[in-house]
């Protein structure tokens, strides 16, 4: 039977990943016993997720906290993806109904289940013209600004540490590119830059976004304003790492040909590129395919993350936009971008190739500490680019674990601590009520050796 030229790709890209594997490993192997399950020539993932993993990607899902009790469709979102997004549970009327008390019971059953099934989760959103509290709306000048520093940096101090990224500041242009106006955009031009640097401060391990939709088409005025904003901070060090487009392409709107030299400029300027919030009318297929395809063509365009489930879930649900009917079986679009995914890309990290390796095996599993306690690690579930690692201590109630990561390697998730982050691969990890078993998800971008910890008490 002929090859098809997506089989080809795969077969090339795999075999260029492996060797850069193998030497890496041939490089190390006189410190670590190191195993690396060489893949099949052919093989191709199954599920959206492990599919984008291969090239270092994610593939997410919104999901909606009040549908988590329906088994049919936490068993397609848990199979299929790798990244969830709340798509209400933590947005600002959702975080702080009543000025300065916060919520967070709706946003962290959502983590939660997130996490514990080894999703990581994006961050949506912080400051918002909509969706904003009742208290919020009627505000107004140097009183809601500091409202938004302070919402800002208390739901990032919640979520410190567990996020992949945040959408820190949500659809702030109008269609021609000046700036939207709302009572946020009252509070001065600098509202924007503010809330980025509050949140850098807040929580430097997170990716911090700017999130909209109708900037995918390169000759629109819109996206042109956007790109403005981001050249603009990143010459003067406003600190931003990624721009989400939603990708909205249902109520009217479609794929434009421009769409990858969108993505493209942006990452051009030093900036993670994502799709956020992809739906497509009738889950046009050809539409489905050129978008995924897009995002793989672009090494910085680290990962694709659609607005719901099933059809049945979608906010625009009679637009049959998603990748799942009613029903929950697979629709032709699905089967379009699982093979857009699978015929590889440039890999979002160029210089850690990622790929299903096997985790190495540990050095040190267990490290006692300073003090009268022992911090013990396990494995967990693992995927082709992270794995859980389970932890537990003993000999001390009141503890404090610290956990080095080995560089690139990091931790996106935590459960059952309360953490604190030193440096970006230092976790500084206390109870939280929660006992003394605990966990992390560590991305390990390359290096599947284990973190090191040690315990101290007090
Ligand atoms: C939507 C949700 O899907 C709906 O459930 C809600 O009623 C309104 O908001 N842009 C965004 C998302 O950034 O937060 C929006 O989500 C869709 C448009």
């Amino acid at each position: 039977m002929a090859e098809s030229s997506s089989d080809l790709r795969r077969r090339r890209w795999w075999r260029s990943t492996t060797t850069r594997v193998l030497a890496g490993v041939a490089s190390v192997a006189a410190t670590a016993t190191v195993l690396v399950a060489a893949p099949g020539a052919d093989a191709a993932a199954s599920t959206l997720g492990a599919a984008a993993a291969q090239t270092g990607r994610y593939f997410g899902t919104a999901i909606a906290g009040g549908r988590l009790s329906n088994s049919a469709y936490t068993t397609i979102a848990a199979r299929e993806f790798n990244m969830v997004t709340a798509e209400n549970e933590m947005k600002p009327d959702a975080t702080e109904p009543n000025q300065n008390q916060f919520n967070f019971s709706a946003g962290d059953q959502i983590y939660n289940w997130a996490v514990s099934r080894g999703l990581k989760v994006r961050g949506h959103t912080l400051a918002w013209h909509a969706q904003q509290p009742g208290w919020m709306q009627n505000m107004g000048g140097s009183a809601l600004r500091s409202a938004m520093i302070n919402h800002i940096q208390k739901v990032m101090a919640h979520y410190q540490g567990k996020l992949a990224h945040w959408d820190v500041v949500n659809e702030a242009f109008n269609e021609d590119g000046s700036r939207r106006s709302s009572n946020l955009q009252g509070t001065g031009n600098d509202w924007i830059e503010v809330a980025f640097r509050t949140a850098r401060a807040a929580d430097p391990s997170t990716k911090l976004c700017y999130n909209d939709y109708n900037i995918d088409n390169w000759n629109y005025g819109k996206t042109q304003g956007v790109y403005r904003m981001v050249q603009d901070f990143k010459a003067r060090g406003v600190p931003i790492d990624c721009v989400g487009l939603q990708a909205h392409f249902t109520g009217g709107s479609s794929v434009p040909s421009s769409f990858q030299q969108t993505i493209s400029s942006f990452a051009a300027l030093g900036v993670d590129v994502a799709l956020t919030e992809v739906d497509v009318t009738n889950s046009n297929t050809g539409q489905y395919a050129a978008l995924t395809q897009a995002c793989m063509n672009v090494a910085r365009c680290i990962g694709i993350t659609v607005w719901g489930v099933r059809d049945s879930d979608s906010w625009r649900a009679s637009e049959n936009p998603l990748l799942f009917d009613g029903n929950g079986n697979k629709k032709a679009a699905y089967n379009s971008v699982l093979n857009a995914l699978n015929a590889g890309g440039p890999t979002t990290t160029p210089t850690t190739p990622t790929g299903p390796t096997t985790p190495t095996t540990p050095t040190t599993p267990t490290t006692p500490g300073g003090g009268s306690c022992t911090a013990t690690l396990s494995a967990g579930q693992s995927w082709g680019d992270r794995y859980n690692l389970n932890v537990s201590v003993s000999g001390s109630s009141s503890w404090t674990v610290t956990m080095n990561v080995p560089s690139p390697a990091r931790i996106s998730s935590t459960w059952n601590i309360s953490a604190s982050w030193p440096s970006s691969q230092v976790l500084v990890a206390k109870p939280n009520g929660s006992g003394n078993n605990w966990g992390v998800t560590v991305m390990a971008n390359g290096n599947w050796n284990w973190p090191r910890v040690s315990c101290s008490s007090s």
